[in-house]
């Protein structure tokens, strides 16, 4: 396994904590490959029913690795980051979430393949790929509008402002709001309710709820990594990448 990835079944739920807090939770290609390993046996998994992802009370994740975006491209079809994004979009079980700190970049539109998302009132989610010269990723164009309707996912992706965690729940991205050491008991507690359930109604109706989504969502993921493999090689994107690393 991974240095940066705990892992835990428990319950009936499959428990993955994204553990680089030195790096904010950055993902890097290694911490992809693992959360898609983790996951891909979690489905061949019968013990495993539900799946928990979450990071620690202070962050939940920084986005992409900056310094990989050139060198290992999040967008590249055989990348780890496509496989993991590809998983979540396509997973059968359902999966929750617990954020508490800053969910930026994929560390929000990751979350939007989620089926309950808990957050704490530290929490902040935001997708600033405009300030780095990028371009939406992981479906968020297609999902941020269904989910928190054209005009607050339009500026949030063109704009890049963050959102707390009020706000969220406002919007509809977030179903609860917790206090930040009520958060991972209570969603554990969720996910534990649910992996209580039948495994095949359950199943049947996170399948029933997303069958309309699937293959435009496939599409869609398809059409933004090309968009954002280009936006990568452009020079405002080359300079905003140095430019964090020079701050
Ligand atoms: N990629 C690579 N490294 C990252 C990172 C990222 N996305 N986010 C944070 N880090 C690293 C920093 O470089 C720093 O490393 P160092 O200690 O070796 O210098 C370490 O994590 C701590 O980050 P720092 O910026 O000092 O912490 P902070 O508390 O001042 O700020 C953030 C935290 C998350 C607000 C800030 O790190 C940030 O804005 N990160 C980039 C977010 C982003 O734009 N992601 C891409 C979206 S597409």
């Amino acid at each position: 396994m991974n240095q940066h990835l705990i892992t835990e079944i428990q319950d009936g739920v499959l428990r993955m904590e994204i553990s680089r807090p030195e790096k904010k939770n950055a993902f890097n290609r290694d911490l992809y490959a693992a959360l898609a390993q983790a996951l891909e046996s979690g489905l061949a998994d019968p013990a495993v029913r539900v799946v928990l992802l979450h990071g620690q009370p202070e962050i939940f994740s920084a986005g992409n690795d900056i310094g990989e975006f050139v060198s290992f491209p999040p967008s590249d079809p055989d990348s780890p980051a496509v496989r993991f994004l590809r998983l979540l979009a396509d997973c059968p079980k359902p999966m929750i979430a617990a954020v508490s700190g800053a969910a930026i970049g994929i560390g929000t539109t990751l979350l939007l393949h989620f089926d309950a998302i808990y957050a704490s009132d530290t929490a902040r989610f935001s997708v600033p790929f405009t300030h780095l010269g990028l371009t939406p990723e992981g479906g968020s164009s297609l999902l941020m509008p269904l989910i928190l309707g054209y005009q607050k996912a339009a500026e949030m992706l063109l704009f890049g402002d963050a959102i707390d965690a009020r706000e969220a729940y406002q919007a509809g991205l977030v179903n609860k709001v917790l206090p930040v050491e009520e958060l991972l008991p209570y969603a554990r507690d969720r996910a534990a309710n649910l992996a209580a359930r039948s495994p095949w109604a359950v199943a049947q109706t996170k399948s029933l709820l997303r069958q309309s989504l699937t293959n435009r969502l496939g599409q869609t993921m398809s059409d933004e990594f090309a968009v954002f493999s280009r936006a990568l090689e452009t020079p405002e994107a080359r300079a905003a990448f140095a430019a964090f690393f020079n701050r």
